[in-house]
């Protein structure tokens, strides 16, 4: 892969200040506050669980794609929306390493600290360990949080796949020693005083290689205000996994995921589809990801596939048990 981002981004330092100042966005759990001056409806947080080779095999098909449909594309464009801190576009990054076409890849969120991290190029990896119990209470509901065997040794032998992904971890990021995390007093004293229902965790630091620091490039943007940011039909290859619920979502009772009433729903994602479908190429992809609330087992979803299929998307590839659309051609 060609690693240099050439992309022109008008105006893009100016654009990212004034998207700031005028989110018009509904986030959900803790991980990012939004600034107190900004209108955001309902939720004031955007969550931003990640986590490196995330569902990989939406990312493993866009690669046959891109070596098979579009062999004889020079350039590839791909647009990485909501990206979080990075750890999503660097996989694309690494995943596409060996394609022969030059890869533009440009990672955007309306995380605004995100987008900072992201552009340091510094990562971290955590091993959670504890009783059987602790463990798995922790990890329930954290479908991200997988990539360990990346940084720590395992008790298990790695699949073939996870031994391949560990070789690309290595080839585009270095450990930077002596790191040690600075663990907050309350989980030190937890820790202390209830050792037996506390997970541990033990945290490594990696960094970017200098050679691979410009296999992509982070911007601020709301998948709403794609238009203000990149020309149409620029983006052979569109993602923004697991985060349209923050935009069809409200928080109901112990923090399920209740759909907003339809006559929000259906304008949002009807904005939503308009902006992806002005900025996708004839056949580019729309990779949506496998969060639960953005398919069918949600009114959202329906609605989104509904709309997806009136802007001429087609689905072309299904998750495991075929109860996902996960990835949708532009015809
Ligand atoms: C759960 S994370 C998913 C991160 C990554 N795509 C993954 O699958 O690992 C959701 C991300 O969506 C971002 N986000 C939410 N609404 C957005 C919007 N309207 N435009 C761009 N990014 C958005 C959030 O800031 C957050 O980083």
């Amino acid at each position: 892969m060609n690693c240099i981002c050439d992309i022109q981004i008008p105006n893009s330092q100016k654009y990212s200040i004034a998207l700031q100042n005028q989110i018009n966005f509904c986030g959900v759990a803790p991980v990012e506050k939004l600034g107190k001056d900004v209108f955001v409806g309902i939720r004031k947080e955007l969550i931003q669980e990640t986590a490196f080779f995330r569902e990989p095999e939406t990312i493993e098909f866009v690669k046959k794609y891109i070596k098979t449909a579009f062999n004889y594309k020079p350039v590839i464009n791909i647009l990485d929306g909501a990206c979080s801190k990075g750890y999503e576009t660097y996989t694309i990054a690494m995943m596409l390493d060996e394609i022969p076409q030059k890869i533009n890849l440009i990672g955007f969120d309306i995380g605004k600290k995100a987008i900072n991290d992201a552009k340091k190029g510094v990562f971290f990896i955590k091993q959670v360990s504890g009783t059987e119990e602790t463990v798995s209470a922790y990890k329930y509901g954290m479908a991200a949080f997988n990539d360990d065997y990346l940084a720590f040794p395992q008790t298990k032998a790695l699949s073939a796949k996870q031994e391949e992904y560990k070789q690309l971890f290595h080839k585009f990021f270095t450990e930077i020693p002596d790191y040690k995390e600075k663990i907050p007093l309350y989980n030190r004293l937890r820790e202390k005083f209830f050792p037996e229902t506390t997970p541990h965790f033990e945290t490594k630091a990696f960094q970017i290689k200098p050679e691979k620091a410009n296999c992509c490039d982070f911007f601020y943007c709301d998948i709403l205000k794609l238009d203000k940011l990149f020309p149409k039909k620029i983006a052979d290859v569109l993602f923004f996994r697991n985060a349209l619920y923050h935009l069809t979502t409200k928080r109901g009772p112990l923090d399920f995921k209740l759909a907003r009433p339809n006559e929000v729903l259906v304008p949002t994602l009807e904005n939503v589809v308009n902006q992806i479908d002005r900025t996708i190429t004839k056949n580019g992809l729309f990779v949506l990801g496998e969060h639960y609330c953005d398919h069918t087992n949600m009114e959202s979803g329906k609605i989104l596939y509904k709309t997806l299929e009136k802007h001429k998307f087609s689905p072309v590839y299904f998750n495991s048990d075929g109860t996902m659309a996960s990835i949708w051609k532009k015809n």
